[in-house]
């Protein structure tokens, strides 16, 4: 299995990283627009390789997408990080041209690829690539929903002072400050979350989870990498080995909760095709109103992009 990573970056590094130690493709194609970049990334993991005991072979290229050509999954995580103070929506203007014009060049070489987004902001960076490639809906999926249940799911395992391996959890909506974690679908060991922490610790875990983005960048000035960059590489391996996983994951919804034409994080079955399965979840009339608030603050920014010139 060949995979592309297109942008060096941290998340994009990380992300080629965890691949080729965990032997996840064959071979890995790290892509930057900076001369150079991904070249010395990629022969960095290739040198840890005779340490860390792997044999994924890691290329980098410097925009050269013919190196790219025939790739199983393409990961794009191109464009502009978040500063402190901003959202993740003010980065639309300048990565929504990014995320076109690398789709169009994965498209080009890939032409049966499935694609993950990465990029913020991630719902609507979904929607451009979407839209720019043509692509099935359940073959361009965004990275957020493991990211942020992680988030979720560390917090917890911190509080309740057990492995996080232990915590079970959907999370749901768009990858902003209105997603909607679900308590009533978090576990412990199989026991429901709701029976070991008292609520007022679940709701400051819940706040904590919405804004967990933000909070790295302020103590770090730049956007988080571990977790984002390890997350959308579990998303490859489970569509490399058609696990079938299931994980929360940004797709067009057309219907399914009674949402049409909007890209949004729900639970989904990922195997070899991308989308197998959108799971749909009863949730009551609270979770349903969160939802809807997610939902519409991320059709915003949907706007945003359609009335930007040439968005496709
Ligand atoms: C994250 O959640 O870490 C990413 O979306 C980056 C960001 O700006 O928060």
């Amino acid at each position: 299995m060949k995979v592309t990573v297109v942008g060096a970056g941290n998340v994009g590094a990380t992300c080629a990283d965890v691949l080729a130690y965990r032997e996840i493709a064959n071979e890995v194609v790290l892509l930057d627009i900076k001369e150079g970049f991904a070249e010395g990334k990629a022969l960095d993991i290739w040198q840890k390789a005779p340490i860390n005991l792997y044999d994924t072979r890691t290329v980098g290229v410097t925009n050269d997408y013919s190196r790219t050509a025939d790739s199983d999954v393409v990961v794009i995580t191109s464009g502009l990080p978040r500063k402190p103070g901003m959202s993740r929506d003010d980065l639309i203007s300048t990565n929504a041209g990014i995320v076109k014009s690398v789709t169009e060049s994965v498209v080009k070489y890939s032409p049966n690829a499935i694609i993950i987004v990465v990029s913020n902001p991630l719902d609507v960076m979904t929607y451009q690539a979407h839209l720019t490639s043509g692509f099935p809906k359940t073959k361009v999926i965004g990275m957020a929903g493991i990211l942020d249940t992680a988030r979720y799911r560390a917090f917890l395992a911190e509080a309740l002072n057990c492995s996080p391996k232990d915590i079970q959890a959907v999370l749901m909506g768009g990858h902003g400050d209105t997603m909607v974690p679900l308590p009533r679908y978090t576990t412990v060991g199989g026991i429901p979350v709701t029976e070991l922490i008292d609520s007022d610790k679940l709701d400051a875990i819940v706040e904590r989870t919405k804004s967990g983005g933000g909070e790295l960048v302020k103590l770090m000035g730049t956007s988080a990498w571990y977790a984002p960059g390890s997350a959308a590489a579990q998303m490859v391996e489970a569509i490399v080995k058609d696990q079938r996983r299931v994980f929360p994951v940004c797709i067009k919804l057309d219907g399914e909760y009674g949402i049409s034409d909007c890209y949004l994080g729900v639970p989904v079955i990922l195997g070899k095709n991308g989308i197998e399965k959108v799971i749909e979840l009863q949730l009551n009339d609270e979770e349903k109103a969160l939802l809807e608030v997610s939902r519409q603050k991320v059709r915003e920014v949907m706007d945003v992009l359609d009335n930007m010139p040439a968005k496709a």
